[in-house]
């Protein structure tokens, strides 16, 4: 017996074995769906109990969402490692006792996954500001296992999900045939939707099972050995009605979320500088987020930015990493000496010809009142706004748009990033289908709203777990224009 399905604790029959049991457990796991969202709306009520103050429809959603993802995780693990016993069982020689292989197994899942996450309780992602080779590779290899086998186990669920799905339309295409033909009919039809599937039925089954679940990791390798760096010069037009004729054509090249650490290493860094300063920008601009999680990594940071080209200079705001880092002085002050300015509630005026464009950039608002700070902030926004021309808002996290917007400010473009993309996304499938969206609508790309613009960098860095996919990091170029 299988003692490590969570779902079907009966499924591991020895006769079917391997992919015969493996397609018996996602079926349990499709048909138990009513029990696996009793357990998610028990743990969210325990957790709403315990956490009264997270009780508002966005927290609710947010956290309906991670203990959906826990939930789904851990039953990903044990169907994984039962299928990796399974073929140890198998090509291991001298048959090995699954007990045995299962407490090695479990030895080596927990030395890894401990190992990839040490500071349990910080209250964000899985941090990692260790350079060591060895601790690289295992936290990569756990990257590449987590996002692997979740993806994987969801396909395997839709395509269980799917093929129930064909059984029932025979089914209901044999009821059909009863009310045409009469009974007798009818029952040969329901005999054919339910009864087990043939052996080449079976067998084709199971290797698309197989096929299907080998591409959940082949994508999670994909995107840890190349999609992570795999960086797209996306260049857009910025029509502005109010721009000054002297800026027409102006370029403006945008980075974001940098990220420095092991993943997002100073030499990648440089190669991206490389390739903006290759560009050929007017003006540089920084939207935020510099460091992954070690506050010392800030003067590397600035080192390799410090590389940046532009006749109109470099400008910057931060982001929620230099908040929770507590560098904001330290870094601003540090990309002064190199000549960046960090714009902290304050306006930089970029002249051309005598004319000018308003550039004002902001910090990101503080956690603990949230909204309130929005509001703060925007509202030394306002007085930053110079009437008559075009005036550029940089900040980090881009649903604040929504309060330039209410509030009218008169912010004709506002640059963004802190989404990433989200990292894993569908979005060829459906604009916005990606982890991006739990943390606002606003996660790549152009949007406008009440004559506002707003633009959406996906980052060049990572954070939480070291793999893109779907969401290439970006490096954008603008081109001003008042024309339509
Ligand atoms: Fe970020």
């Amino acid at each position: 017996m299988n003692k490590w399905c969570l779902m079907a604790p009966s499924l591991g029959n020895s006769k079917i074995g391997g992919t015969g049991s493996f397609l018996l457990v996602y079926r349990r796991v499709v048909v138990h769906w009513r029990a696996i969202i009793l357990l998610l709306i028990l743990a969210l009520a325990t957790f709403l109990i315990a956490y009264p103050d997270r009780g508002s429809p966005i927290f609710l959603v947010f956290d309906l969402f991670v203990i959906a993802l826990l939930l789904i995780f851990i039953a990903s693990q044990f169907f994984w490692i039962g299928r990796i016993l399974d073929l140890a069982e198998r090509f291991i020689p001298g048959k090995p006792r699954r007990a045995w292989l299962a407490i090695i197994a479990g030895l080596v899942y927990s030395f890894v996954f401990l190992y990839s996450y040490p500071e349990w309780g910080l209250g964000h992602i899985i941090r990692a500001a260790d350079y060591r080779p060895q601790s690289m590779l295992i936290y990569a290899a756990f990257w590449w296992w987590f996002v692997g086998s979740l993806l994987a186990f969801l396909q395997v669920i839709a395509f269980g999900a799917a093929d129930r799905a064909a059984r029932a339309t025979a089914w209901v295409y044999g009821k059909a045939r009863e009310a045409k033909h009469g009974h007798g009919a009818a029952l040969r039809q329901g005999a054919i939707a339910f009864d087990p599937p043939s052996p080449a039925r079976r067998r084709f089954l199971e290797q698309t099972a197989v096929l299907v679940s080998a591409t959940g990791f082949a994508a999670a390798g994909y995107g840890l050995l190349y999609g992570r760096q795999n960086v797209e010069v996306v260049r857009q037009r910025i029509r502005l009605a109010r721009l000054p004729k002297a800026f027409e054509g102006f370029r403006i090249a945008q980075l974001s979320d940098v990220h420095i650490g092991p993943f997002s290493t100073a030499d990648y860094i440089r190669h991206c500088v490389t390739i903006t300063n290759g560009l050929k920008p007017d003006l540089v601009v920084l939207t935020g987020d510099y460091i992954c999680w070690d506050p010392q990594a800030e003067g590397e940071a600035v080192r390799v930015l410090a590389g940046l080209r532009a006749p109109h200079g470099v400008f910057g705001c931060l982001g929620n990493h230099e908040q929770e880092g507590e560098i904001e002085e330290s870094i601003t002050r540090l990309f002064a000496a190199q000549d960046i300015r960090i714009l902290r509630q304050e306006r930089a005026a970029i002249r051309l010809s005598g004319e000018t464009l308003n550039l004002i950039g902001i910090d990101e608002p503080r956690g603990e009142e949230w909204e309130h700070d929005v509001y703060r902030r925007l509202q030394e926004v306002k007085g930053l706004v110079m009437p008559g021309t075009v005036n550029i808002l940089l900040l980090h996290y881009p649903a604040v748009f929504d309060y330039v917007v209410e509030l009218g400010i008169a912010i004709d473009l506002t640059l963004a990033g802190h989404t990433h993309g989200g990292q894993l996304s569908l979005d060829f499938v459906h604009r916005g289908l990606n982890l991006g969206r739990l943390v606002t609508h606003y996660v790549s790309g152009w949007y406008e709203k009440g004559g506002r613009q707003l633009y959406v960098n996906r980052g060049i860095g990572t954070t939480g777990f070291p793999i893109r996919l779907g969401a290439r990091p970006e490096i954008s170029v603008f081109e001003l224009t008042r024309e339509a």
